[in-house]
């Protein structure tokens, strides 16, 4: 794991971006892991910035996101489609049938789980997968006590995730009691990850998925077990992190980020 500091969430939404458009650059055909949510606004928005200014192209890119709620139809506005419909696909130049995500609407979840297992092995496996936190410490919607090893299935959301996303849906009786997944177990099979958080709220969880132990009550400390996993965070998400120099020093010295410096 690495642990990248960046001044403001601006800047750190920028890094993230400019490691996937590498990816893209490299590897047209990349099979990208997304995440939705309020952290990931930025990123989509630079990306499609990018593709604007030079022409990024996403023709070849496989896309698998994360997660879904289960009873919003796709075109529900705050469904997870609904999100990257609006902030990401809609905005490039993704080929629909190169998109992927969990069926929240369909009739048998745990058959709906097993094809979209079957979907992301038949893709040859997910290359860069973007991830943020929930105030929990969950990533997707994997909430404390999720299995380390969990495949796609659905999980009920904690209250506090429910509280997370209320004023999204103007209240939170009106958010989703349950979520269709990537389990821990499919985000570790992934070649490459990065979790951005940024802000305050997000600064005690981040600190423990990244300096405590590993614990199925926070399932970001999984990525502690993932062979290539970028943790990036601005000032304020970083605040509770012990070992702020020794991460610099990190990004300072290693050859790998001389480009994103
Ligand atoms: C979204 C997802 C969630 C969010 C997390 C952070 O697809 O899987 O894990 O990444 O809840 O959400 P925000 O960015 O809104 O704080």
């Amino acid at each position: 794991m690495e642990v990248i500091l960046q001044p403001d969430g601006q800047r750190a939404a920028a890094l993230t971006a400019a490691i996937v458009a590498e990816t893209v650059r490299r590897k047209p055909a990349t099979v990208l892991g997304l995440a939705t949510g309020r952290t990931m606004e930025p990123v989509y928005a630079t990306l499609v910035q990018i593709h604007r200014d030079e022409g990024l192209d996403f023709s070849r890119v496989r896309a698998f996101n994360l997660d879904e709620y289960v009873g919003l139809s796709s075109d529900h506005a705050y469904s997870c489609r609904g999100f990257l419909k609006r902030h990401f696909f809609d905005a490039v130049n993704f080929d629909v049938r190169n998109i992927q995500m969990p069926d929240g609407m369909a009739e048998d979840l745990e058959a709906e789980s097993h094809r979209y297992e079957a979907e992301i092995a038949a893709s040859g496996g997910i290359d860069l997968q973007l991830l943020g936190i929930g105030v929990d410490g969950h990533i997707g919607f994997n909430e404390p006590l999720s299995a380390l090893r969990s495949r796609t299935r659905v999980k009920a959301l904690a209250p506090q995730t429910i509280g997370q996303n209320a004023a999204l849906f103007g209240g939170p009786l009106k958010v989703p009691r349950r979520g269709i997944t990537m389990g821990v177990g499919t985000i570790l099979d992934s070649r490459r990850c990065i979790m951005l958080a940024t802000g305050e709220s997000k600064a005690e969880i981040v600190a423990r998925a990244v300096e405590g132990p590993i614990a199925a009550m926070v399932t970001a400390s999984a990525l502690q077990l993932h062979p290539r996993c970028t943790v990036v965070v601005d000032e304020e998400a970083g605040t509770r992190l012990q070992a702020k120099e020794y991460y610099r020093w990190i990004f300072e010295n290693e050859p790998e980020w001389e480009a994103f410096r």
